[in-house]
């Protein structure tokens, strides 16, 4: 864990500010029933916030150990859930208020449930079902749950252990009258123990705002990655604490602060800014409701200045959409005939490709689901990137599958591009498409799928039907040639097959050969690096029928910069050195018309790609 440096970090600065100024404030004393307690030091004070990208920010006695009392509630009652199930758990406690203090002997009249967990009654009440469901490990589950929430091994303070077990009187007819309304269904001491050994339990400042992160960041500890809840128990937790936290101050707090919270006469507070942070301040003093005074008046100031209040949220400005354009503007790495290229730039809007970004929370996903429905009017093909998208959650991905069904029952066809790292088979069953026609791991390669949709259904047959031969020298590089010239070149040609995958030409050898394609696809690919440093292996063109590659190395005489690969049963027409230099002897009216074409061909490469270049700067 780095700890920030005051002198360059502000968020450390404040912290450090804060701590400096309550310092002083002395009112409230150490809690004194449990008489161990009252031995605490009213000087301690540590502030600490823990953010859900592992970051720590912290001041004072942030590492100093004490008992973590009440706070250990809502955390028990995580537990609970995640143990016994929801259903179980509400007919054994409620969720509402009680706007009383925690200590009360508050029990619902009729049925003996206490209101919540948050009191000593509701808590004595959630600790008691997990002593019951397995009183030889209880305590055990409990302190391996604790160590996932923090990411350490925590052990019990044995002297505030004893000492409230020796004092615990109230808790104990709390616990006794639990078990007249068969709340607590066995002997109620068993359940007394664990609950008091689980407010004893020692932790520092650092560890509970560890804690406060875990429930921010939906139940996973953001500094181990360690899920000790789920994102729908953690929910339930902090709302709990919202509502019940602080007991009769809840209302206040709410008012003032605005995030779930809870305290400890430990002298720990623990606060919660869901998605975005966790707080933890620790200086014994209490004021007369059992909350820490330093503790409040930090998270008071710190939700005031740093407005964290969850009713002050901003409204969410990033745009979902990171970019959209259509084929008219960017087309893919694969070389087309000019009648197909004619077809991409004259109806290129008939494909959208659209990149999108952050997490897809509902409101990223009706802000996506407008732009798309406002972008789509003439697109008969959608390439959706996804490479950005942070997090899918599974109430989006849902809604996201209806989405993409209506766009598909309008006679859209859809392409995900990069979208490996999310879980959309609930949109791939939706859409009824196998994975490999749905799914694309690159972008060039889903808008070359897409423009072959696109052609499919503009030409009817992307191949025009024309014989393999027929497009080698009808269209393309030859057809530059007059008839006469282009026989005389074509005797010179030899022709070569390759099987799917052969490299046909490989980075680094002489460029001693040029390649005119016949029939199937050629890709050619360079190595790159990622923004990692790793090797990566990316497409640079891909050649059809007609088309000729390798042209610049053999026309410079340099070694090839670019390897090319069959990407299916292929097969080219070669033009060899020996057999270029005879014909340069023989027949230098032909040379001359073989070398205005290629340098038209070469020329026409460039205009396009740095056309392509300029385009995607303005995307
Ligand atoms: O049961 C008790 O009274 C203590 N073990 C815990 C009370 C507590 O922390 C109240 N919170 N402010």
């Amino acid at each position: 864990m780095v700890e920030a440096d005051s002198r360059i970090n502000a968020i450390q600065g404040l912290i450090d500010e804060l701590h400096q100024r309550y310092l002083s404030l002395e009112d409230g004393a150490p809690a004194n029933y449990i008489p161990e307690l009252a031995k605490a030091d009213p000087r301690d004070f540590g502030i600490v916030i823990a953010t859900v990208d592992g970051r720590l920010y912290q001041a004072g006695d942030a590492g100093k150990s004490f008992t973590i009392q009440s706070i250990s509630k809502p955390f028990v009652y995580g537990l609970a859930l995640k143990l016994l199930g929801p259903e179980c758990m509400v007919a054994k406690v409620g969720v509402e208020p009680s706007g009383e203090a925690f200590n009360a002997i508050s029990l619902d009249p009729t049925t003996g449930r206490p209101r919540n967990p948050m009191i000593n009654a509701g808590a004595i009440a959630t600790t008691a079902q997990i002593a019951c469901r397995d009183p030889e490990n209880a305590e055990a589950t409990v302190l391996d749950f604790f160590a996932q929430l923090v990411g350490r091994r925590l052990g019990i303070d044995d002297a505030v252990f004893r000492s409230e077990r020796a004092t615990g009187h109230r808790n104990r007819s709390i616990g006794h009258l639990l078990r007249n309304f068969a709340i607590i269904e066995t002997d109620p001491e068993l359940s007394l123990d664990l609950y008091f050994r689980q407010c004893s339990i020692q932790v520092t400042c650092r560890d509970l705002a560890i804690m406060a992160a875990t429930l921010a960041c939906q139940g996973r500890n953001p500094f181990t990655g360690a899920r000790p809840l789920s994102p729908d128990i953690t929910r339930r937790v902090l709302a709990l604490m919202a509502s019940c936290g602080t007991y009769d101050f809840a209302g206040q707090w709410l008012h003032d602060v605005g995030m779930p919270a809870k305290s400890g006469v430990g002298g720990g507070i623990l606060a919660v800014v869901p998605g975005r942070l966790g707080i933890a301040i620790y200086s014994p003093p209490l004021d007369s409701l059992g909350n820490s005074v330093r503790g409040i008046a930090v998270c008071n100031e710190l939700s005031g200045r740093l407005g964290l209040s969850l009713f002050n949220q901003y409204p969410q400005s990033s745009s979902t959409v990171r970019r959209s354009y259509t084929a008219a503007r960017r087309q893919s790495r694969r070389w087309r005939s000019p009648p197909d290229r004619e077809a991409l730039r004259a109806s290129g809007q008939r494909i959208r490709v659209v990149h999108v970004q952050g997490i897809l929370d509902f409101a990223a996903l009706e802000r996506l689901v407008a732009e798309l429905a406002a972008s789509l009017a003439e697109a008969r093909v959608l390439v959706l990137d996804l490479a950005h998208v942070i997090e899918l959650p599974a109430e989006s991905a849902e809604l996201l599958a209806q989405q993409l069904t209506l766009f598909q029952g309008r006679g859209l066809e859809i392409l995900l591009s990069r979208s490996a790292h999310l879980d959309l088979e609930g949109v791939r069953l939706a859409l009824g498409q196998e994975p490999e026609t749905l799914f694309c791991p690159d972008l060039d390669q889903s808008i070359e799928r897409a423009e072959n949709l696109f052609l499919a259904l503009w030409n009817g047959d992307p191949s025009g039907g024309a014989s393999a031969h027929e497009n080698a020298f009808s269209q393309g590089f030859l057809s530059q040639l007059n008839p006469t010239y282009r026989q005389r070149v074509a005797a010179c040609l030899e022709r070569r097959d390759f099987a799917a995958g052969e490299t046909v030409i490989r980075r680094g050898d002489p460029g001693d050969e040029l390649f005119l394609v016949h029939h199937g696809r050629f890709t050619a690919t360079i190595q790159l690096q990622d923004g990692y440093g790793r090797p990566l292996e990316s497409r640079l063109a891909t050649f059809g029928p007609g088309m000729c590659f390798g042209e610049i190395a053999f026309l410079s005489g340099q070694r090839r910069t670019a390897s090319v690969a069959s990407d299916l049963e292929g097969g080219c027409l070669v033009l060899s050195r020996p057999d270029f230099d005879q014909l340069r002897r023989s027949d230098p009216e032909a040379m001359n018309e073989l070398l205005l074409a290629l340098i038209c061909d070469v020329g026409q490469k460039l205009s396009l790609t740095s056309h392509q270049l300029t385009q995607m700067e303005h995307l």
